[in-house]
C-alpha cells in the first residue's frame, strides 16, 4: 500500500485495543468475557462469545484439549506494537476503540468510573503518541496520530451514561463512541435511549456500531462436536447478521427521524445492509399496505426509506474483505464517500504466524478498495483516508 503517493494519509477507523486496566478486569473474572492461562499455551487466552463456551468448558477439564478462545497477544493491549502495526502497513492515522464487549458485562455501581477510567487512558495514550515522534527498532523515526471512540457505561443509570457523554465532549481526541447492540438491555430500538441518542448528536460524537454477541448457536442448527467450524460461522455470519437486525431495528422505531443529526458508522461494511436493505424497504412498504403492524408504527407515520436513511444518517466502514463487498457497500452508501478503511486490528493476525509482518487481513481489505474505485485514484483515496478526516475532523484542535 503506497498511501502518501497521492499525499492523503491512510486512516484506519477499525482498530482495537484492550488498555492492561480493562484485561485485569477480565482476568479477575470466571464467566464471559474473561482472560485465563493454561499450562500449555505461552500466552493467556482471551474468550469473550458464548461460542467460545463448550470449548472453554472442554480445556477446564482436559488439559490436552485445543485451547478456547484466542491468544491475547501483546497486540491487543501494548500502544508500541499498535504503532508498529502502523507503521508496518503505512497507516497514518488510526481511531482506536475498546474491542467488545465493552463494559456491557459491569455492575450498575461499576460501570461509570470505569468508563471515566477507560476513556481516559485514550485520551492520554492518543495525546502522548501525538505529541512524540516514534522511534521504533529498526524503523526510521515517523509521526503517527491516534484518535479515539469513547466506551459509555450502559448498564449504569441514565444520568451516568450522559455524563460519559460530557466526559468525552472534554477529551480533546474523542471523535465519537464505540456501541454494541444491546442498548439499555433491550436494543437500540428502545425509547429509553432517545435522549442518549440525542446529547451524541448534540456533541457532534458519532456512533460506530459494532457487534458482539452474535447470533444464539442454536441458529447454526445442532452439529457434531467436530461440526463446531470454530469462529467462521459465528464471526463471518454471526456478527454482520447482529448488526443488521440492530440497525433495521432503529430504522423501523423511527430513531433516525427522532433523532436526525445522529451519524452512524457502521461495521463490517453494515453486515449484511447492503444487500437486505431492498429487502426491508420492500417488507415495510407491503406491511404498511396490507395493514400489518408496520403500519402503526413511527416508521409507518413518518417514512423515509432505508436508503433515504442510509445515504443521510450513515456511514460504513470496508472491513469486507472483497471488491463485491466494497462495491456493494459504495453503492448502499450513496457513494465512495461514505466508506472508511478499518482494520479490525488485532482480532485477524498474520496467518502464517510473523506477528510484525503483513497482515493479510489488511491487505485483503486494502486490495478490495483498490480493485473495486481504482488504485491511486481519487475515490480510493477518499476510502483509504480521506473521509475519515473530514468526517470525524481528524486534525489536532
Ligand atoms: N473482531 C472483533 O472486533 N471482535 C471479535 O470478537 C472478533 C473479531
Ligand atoms: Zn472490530
Amino acid at each position: 500500500m503506497a498511501p502518501t503517493e497521492q499525499g492523503t494519509p491512510v486512516v484506519d477507523i477499525h482498530t482495537h485495543m484492550y488498555p492492561p486496566e480493562y484485561i485485569s478486569i477480565l482476568s479477575l473474572r470466571d464467566t464471559i468475557p474473561l482472560v485465563r492461562t493454561f499450562p500449555s499455551s505461552p500466552e493467556p487466552r482471551l474468550i469473550l462469545l458464548e461460542a467460545e463456551l463448550p470449548a472453554l468448558e472442554r480445556a477446564l477439564q482436559d488439559p490436552s484439549a485445543p485451547l478456547p478462545g484466542r491468544p491475547l497477544t501483546n497486540h491487543f493491549t501494548s500502544l508500541a506494537h499498535k504503532l508498529a502495526f502502523m507503521f508496518h502497513h503505512n497507516i497514518s492515522i488510526s481511531v482506536l476503540s475498546l474491542a467488545n464487549p465493552w463494559l456491557d458485562f459491569l455492575s450498575p455501581t461499576e460501570a461509570g468510573p470505569i468508563a471515566s477510567q477507560i476513556n481516559t487512558l485514550f485520551e492520554a495514550m492518543c495525546a502522548t503518541t501525538n505529541n512524540t515522534t516514534t522511534h521504533l527498532a529498526q524503523q526510521p523515526p515517523t509521526s503517527r496520530k491516534l484518535f479515539f471512540f469513547g466506551t459509555l457505561p450502559l448498564t449504569a443509570p441514565p444520568s451516568t451514561i450522559l455524563s460519559a457523554i460530557t466526559h468525552l465532549t472534554t477529551l480533546p481526541h474523542c471523535r465519537g463512541i464505540i456501541l454494541g447492540t444491546s442498548g439499555l438491555g433491550s436494543g437500540l430500538d428502545d425509547a429509553s435511549l432517545l435522549p442518549i441518542f440525542s446529547a451524541l448528536a448534540s456533541a457532534h460524537l458519532p456512533i460506530f456500531l459494532h457487534p458482539h454477541y452474535g447470533l444464539p448457536p442454536s441458529v447454526f442448527g445442532p452439529h457434531s462436536e467436530q461440526g463446531a467450524y470454530g469462529h467462521v460461522l459465528p464471526l463471518a455470519l454471526g456478527f454482520p447478521m447482529e448488526t443488521t437486525i440492530a440497525i433495521a431495528r432503529m430504522y423501523l422505531a423511527g430513531v433516525f427521524n427522532a433523532v436526525p443529526e445522529l451519524r452512524l458508522i457502521l461495521a463490517h461494511a453494515g453486515g449484511t445492509l447492503p444487500f437486505l436493505a431492498g429487502r426491508i424497504e420492500s417488507c415495510v412498504l407491503h406491511d404498511l399496505k396490507l395493514g400489518g403492524g408496520g403500519g402503526d408504527t413511527e416508521m409507518g407515520r413518518r417514512r423515509r426509506t432505508v436508503w433515504e436513511v442510509l445515504r443521510e444518517q450513515v456511514y460504513l466502514d470496508a472491513v469486507v474483505y472483497s471488491e463485491v463487498g466494497v462495491r456493494a457497500a459504495v453503492e448502499a452508501a450513496g457513494g465512495a464517500d461514505r466508506l472508511m478503511f478499518g482494520t479490525d486490528h488485532p482480532f485477524f493476525p498474520p496467518v502464517e504466524g510473523d506477528m510484525e509482518g503483513e497482515w493479510e487481513s489488511v491487505r485483503l481489505n486494502v486490495t478490495a478498495i483498490e480493485t473495486a474505485l481504482g488504485k491511486g485514484n481519487q475515490e480510493a483515496q477518499m476510502v483509504l483516508g480521506g473521509n475519515a478526516v473530514r468526517v470525524l475532523r481528524l486534525v489536532e484542535e
